[in-house]
């Protein structure tokens, strides 16, 4: 028996196997049960005690080699293994990233904050009521009872009361005025908030979609007057256009407002389109009034102890003037190539009180 001979061989065949499953076919062929080597072993039977005193150590010590070869072989493989991997996944971190759109501050939003942060630099902090209300606070607190034309003309969303509930439906608020109610029911006199937010009306073109924004202002105190009101607004408007705005006051009617005043602002038409602040032109802009003593009694508030201005103007309005946008129902039609046109980035906010 050629001992060498057979270490050899498989020495050989164990450093050609091309894989683990290749490894293991061998390592049975050579140490499996049936395997070569093993049988050799048994043959050691039937030996004398002479002959098995060499073959046995010489055969243990190749069954030791083969052993030892099949595990470092079994490791090389497992090595090779990774390292195809790691190339075959390697990437180049050092590469330009993906680009990625990122999303827009929308019109109404951005002028919201402007708006907001020029009335708080004047002492009115911000007051919040519900879209659907009830038809309390948006009519007969405002001193518009039932049969009043105002209600009519409102273009009302009512929503439905349940059959034979026959309790007057909510509606959704056709203007911030309610909040009036809502914020002097909470808190009392004096009062000095603003109430942005949505409102709705049935009604549809150029100028007017059945969803859009307004603020409110109120300001309540015991010696308010319409001088009040009109140094407010010019300060307001001069800031939100970043150029000093001058007002017109006409008189109007509102119910829960006596006197009323529909307020115009200077603008230009010249060119073609509108400038704010210069030429000889009036835009109308808002509602105005001092609080009807009928609204202040309505919120619990002493007519005879408390007066004050309120206003109402359209936020998707004053967007529309200060930042050129031609068509209000683009606003809301979530159109992404106008989004991306008009929208403002996170960090960009061009008006007077930022600085920018
Ligand atoms: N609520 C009125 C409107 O929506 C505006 C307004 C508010 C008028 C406050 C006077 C006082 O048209």
């Amino acid at each position: 028996m050629n001992l060498d001979q057979l270490k050899s061989d498989w020495l050989g065949r164990i450093a050609a196997a091309a894989d683990e499953a290749a490894l293991e076919e061998l390592r049975v062929a050579a140490l499996g049960k049936k395997g070569e080597i093993s049988l050799k072993m048994r043959d050691l039977g039937g030996m004398s005690p002479e002959e098995r005193q060499v073959a046995g150590p010489a055969l243990n010590a190749l069954k030791d080699e083969v052993t030892t070869a099949i595990a470092a072989k079994k490791a090389a493989l497992g090595d090779a293994a990774l390292d195809e991997r790691l190339k075959a996944e390697w990437l180049d971190v050092t590469l330009p990233a993906r680009h990625r759109r990122v999303g827009t501050i929308h019109p109404v939003s951005q002028v919201t904050e402007e708006v907001t942060a020029i009335f708080a630099d004047m002492g009115f902090a911000v007051a919040e009521g519900p879209q659907i209300e009830t038809d309390w606070y948006n009519f007969d607190a405002l001193n518009i009872p039932g049969h009043h034309p105002a209600r009519a003309e409102m273009d009302t969303f009512y929503t439905h009361r349940a059959p034979g509930d026959d309790r007057p439906p909510h509606v959704l608020r056709t203007h911030t005025s309610p909040v009036q109610i809502r914020h002097m029911e909470a808190h009392g006199a004096p009062v000095r908030v603003i109430a942005p937010g949505r409102v709705y009306r049935a009604d549809y073109d150029q100028t007017h979609t059945p969803m859009f924004h307004q603020v409110e202002g109120l300001a309540i105190d015991r010696d308010i007057s319409m001088a009040n009101l009109k140094w407010v607004l010019e300060e307001f408007f001069s800031a939100y256009f970043g150029t000093k705005v001058r007002t017109r006051f006409r008189a109007s009617h509102f119910p829960f407002t006596e006197p009323s005043a529909e307020v115009d602002i200077q603008c230009s038409w010249e060119g073609g389109t509108v400038k704010v602040g210069e030429g000889s032109d009036w835009l109308e802009v808002l509602g105005s009034g001092m609080v009807h003593p009928k609204v202040l009694q309505a919120a619990n508030v002493d007519p005879a102890e408390w007066q004050g201005f309120a206003f109402g103007m359209g936020i998707d309005r004053i967007a529309m003037l200060k930042y050129g946008i031609p068509d209000l129902r683009a606003f809301f039609d979530s159109d992404l190539r106008w989004l991306r046109h008009y929208g403002f980035a996170a960090l960009q906010v061009p008006a007077v009180h930022s600085g920018v």
